[in-house]
């Protein structure tokens, strides 16, 4: 069945966790993985144990184009234990179906044995529960109260259907057809939307991206290896919150994200001017690896080689983040990013107080997985009053959004 038009657009570029328990409907979640898909969703799957002998984690892989995750522990993949985190934080929307009994009972107890209910104890996003079982099993009073448990802590739980059951009795426990869970989320997601869209609703963010450029002489140049990975992300998530976004962005390789107006600048010179033509932003994240230092003496012409050795006499540059500290409004929120490969949380302090910060992002590229050229990071947030939060080894976009996350909940501690 085609999905209508307005599901559509409330799936569309949507993160959808769908976590599979054991049931014997487990076969039906191929095709509500398809009606994701089909609505530009993005799927990954978490399945029990019990629910790979249902249905396989291959056929799920392939039509959610995602690796599925079932053990807390893969064997050979280092630094992947974080994915129980990461994949909860990732999510706008939890889905469990079919929910078993024995997952029901997992959830109301907080029982953490496998990925599945390791997630569903770190999703932030709304959780959807489709219980579907044989229907003496799903008027049981323990299966009852668990249900009531769930709905009172705020977790949508869509009623079974009614109907024949894979046991040949015929009652209540049917798991409802994979469009009308598809539609239930739809509905989800578009209050979440609405919600969301709030927190950034009329506010203007101004991100800065990429490395800056400094000119030796026309054909060469100091610079770094920043891909703006980072900085693009953020400015994405700030976007689908309805920010009116800024992206001041030195020279990279990736394509504008949807939403966001993209100010190109070489020098660190060009950044701090276009930086400070938006200064009036609410919210201002400073990703950019700037230059620390420019050539004193840039040449107009090409430098000859000529076999002589050369000195460089360079300079600093003018200090972007130190100037918008400096002019902060008490309502403007700032956020920096420190890259430090030594002592970093002492450095990392100090900018915060020396720039008059609220927020600064640790990193050190020296970790696995973290810094430059990469596609995943892992920072600390550190906040005025002594705030300190640290993330796992996320992807970039994970982290953008833990990030916003963080310190526009909590943007003034
Ligand atoms: C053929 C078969 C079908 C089953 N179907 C269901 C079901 O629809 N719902 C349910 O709650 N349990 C069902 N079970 C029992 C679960 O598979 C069992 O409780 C399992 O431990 C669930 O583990 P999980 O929740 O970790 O996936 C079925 C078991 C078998 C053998």
């Amino acid at each position: 069945m085609d999905t209508n038009l307005t599901q559509t657009s409330s799936a569309q570029s949507r993160r959808i966790l769908l976590g599979i328990s054991g049931g014997i409907a487990a076969y039906k979640t191929a095709e509500l993985v398809r009606h994701f898909k089909k609505a530009g969703a993005e799927v990954k799957v978490v399945m029990t144990p019990d629910a790979t002998r249902f249905v396989t984690p291959l056929t799920l892989g392939t039509l959610s184009e995602n690796e599925v995750h079932i053990e807390i522990f893969p064997e050979n993949e280092a630094g992947s234990w974080t994915k129980h985190v990461s994949l909860g934080l990732w999510a706008d929307l939890f889905i469990v179906a079919p929910a078993t009994a024995q997952t029901l009972s997992k959830l109301v107890n907080g029982a953490c044995d496998n990925m599945l209910t390791a997630v569903a104890l770190t999703a932030r996003c709304p959780v959807l529960v489709c219980p579907a079982m044989d229907h003496d099993m799903y008027i049981h009073p323990s299966v009852v109260a668990n249900l009531d448990t769930l709905r009172a802590r705020g977790v949508e739980v869509m009623e079974a259907e009614h109907g024949a059951l894979a046991s040949g009795l015929i009652g209540q426990g049917r798991l409802p057809e994979p469009i009308h869970i598809f539609e239930t989320a739809c509905g989800i997601l578009e209050k979440r939307a609405a919600s969301r869209t709030g927190s950034l609703q009329g506010k203007k963010v101004l991100v800065t991206a990429g490395p800056t450029r400094e000119a030796i002489d026309p054909v060469r140049y100091i610079s770094n290896h920043s891909t703006g990975t980072m900085g693009y992300e953020i400015a994405r998530s700030a976007a689908r919150r309805g920010a009116d976004v800024v992206l001041v962005s030195g020279p990279t390789a990736l394509a504008t994200p949807e939403n966001v107006r993209r100010i190109d600048v070489e020098s660190t010179q060009q950044m701090y001017d276009a930086v400070q033509s938006h200064a009036d932003a609410d919210v201002v994240v400073m990703v950019a690896a700037v230059a620390d230092f420019t050539p004193e003496m840039p040449s107009d012409s090409k430098i000859k080689k000529d076999g002589t050795a050369r000195a460089l006499a360079l300079k600093p540059t003018i200090d972007i983040l130190g100037a918008l500290g400096s002019q902060k409004r008490p309502s403007q929120l700032l956020i920096g990013f420190a890259l430090e490969t030594d002592n970093g949380e002492s450095n990392a302090r100090s900018k915060l107080e020396r720039k008059n910060l609220d927020w600064i992002v640790l990193n050190n590229p020296k970790e696995k997985g973290a810094g430059f050229g990469t596609t995943t990071n892992k920072v600390t947030l550190l906040g005025t009053s002594g705030a300190k939060v640290e993330l796992p080894l996320m992807s970039k976009d994970e982290v953008a959004e833990a990030i916003l996350e963080t310190t526009l909940g909590k943007a003034n501690r």
